[in-house]
């Protein structure tokens, strides 16, 4: 008999990183690692743990270091963190991170207002941390944000995103994820600049991030998909959303998407069952609901026993 081998999707788990930063209660240490934890048993490639940022600019990570260092690893899974200078790469460093997710802007402004650098400045900066992490076992990824759109300048060249993928890679960098940071992208539009992207570099590995903010986020996934993208974020919950993008809303969620990747015959390797039971979590430890579909409906497939009624409609009274 022929084995059938699904389409392998990779999936990365960002609700601790992209999630938690976002909300205005803070998160104990041990709520965090607990989390991170159970999600290290679901099948994820890779977990962005938590970020290097200033804890002034986001206060509800200024546990990283912790977070990093009480955290039990699964071989495997790798971990990830989020780098925004020299400052941040040194700190990561020292937790012992698989990869550095170093981040700019592909607007202009949005680079200003998020990380307080221009683009230029932002790349002098994440220059020297990759040279001073090249050669080291860790590995470094480049996410570019807003590569679908600015919510404070509109739309972005395709031109320009692809010149600054190639200034990362001409510095050695192999890992590029395209972030849609506040829900812009659609899916004619993804499909055209992630067949661009493995056109001009096939052998730069890419990931797509999108947030649902426009209801697009499934439909991006399925529009990348086609475009021979097999790596993506996404977050427990759908929660999360930059805090320095107005009108951001929650990512891409990822019970959400492993649901609809099952279906249509991919392998995501996550355990579904398990994911959602570490999603009902969440509204405890953070106060409020999540955006989730599946965690309010359940999987197609879970079946409702029928009214009491029904079995007597059409018996002769
Ligand atoms: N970790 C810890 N502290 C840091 C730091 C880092 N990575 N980078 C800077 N700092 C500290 C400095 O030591 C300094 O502290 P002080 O005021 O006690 O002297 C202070 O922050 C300001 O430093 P500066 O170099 O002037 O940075 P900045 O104020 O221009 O901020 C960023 C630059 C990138 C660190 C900051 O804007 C930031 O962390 N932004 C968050 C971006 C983010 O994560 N957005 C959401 C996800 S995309
Ligand atoms: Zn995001």
């Amino acid at each position: 008999m022929t084995q059938i081998t699904r389409p392998r999707i990779y999936m990365q788990e960002v609700a601790t990183r992209d999630g938690f930063q976002n909300e205005a209660q803070f998160i104990e240490t041990e709520d965090k690692v607990l989390v991170i934890d159970a999600l290290s048993q679901c099948g994820f490639a890779k977990i962005e743990v938590t970020s290097f940022t200033s804890p002034k600019a986001i206060p509800a990570l200024r546990d990283a270091e912790r977070v990093m260092h009480e955290i039990t690893r699964q071989p495997g899974v790798e971990y990830t963190v989020l780098v925004p200078n020299v400052r941040g790469a040194e700190r990561a460093l020292s937790c012992g991170i698989d990869e550095a997710n170093l981040v700019m802007s592909m607007s202009e402004t949005h680079n200003r207002s998020n990380l307080r650098m221009t683009r230029e400045q932002s790349f002098t900066q994440l220059e020297q941390v990759v040279s001073a992490i090249s050669g080291s076992a860790v590995a470094i990824n480049i996410s570019l944000s807003t590569t679908f759109g600015c919510p404070m300048e509109g739309d972005v060249s395709e031109d320009e995103v692809m010149r600054w993928v190639e200034r990362f890679a001409n510095l050695g960098v192999k890992r590029a994820t395209l972030c849609d940071t506040t829900g812009m992208a659609y899916p004619s539009q993804v499909r055209s600049i992630a067949t661009r992207a493995k056109t001009l570099f096939p052998d730069m590995v890419f990931t797509l991030h999108f947030h649902n903010t426009r209801s697009m986020a499934q439909a991006n996934v399925l529009a990348a998909i086609s475009a021979g993208i097999n790596r993506f974020d996404a977050s427990l919950g759908g929660i999360g959303g930059c805090p320095y993008a107005p009108g951001a809303s929650g990512n891409a969620c990822t019970e959400d998407m492993v649901h609809m990747l099952e279906l249509e015959g991919f392998d995501t390797q996550i355990d579904l069952d398990r994911l959602l039971k570490v999603s009902a979590m969440l509204p405890g430890l953070i106060g409020h609901d999540v955006p989730s579909q599946l965690l309010k409906a359940g999987a197609r497939n879970t079946l409702h026993p029928a009214p009491a009624y029904a079995a007597d409609i059409g018996k002769p009274v």
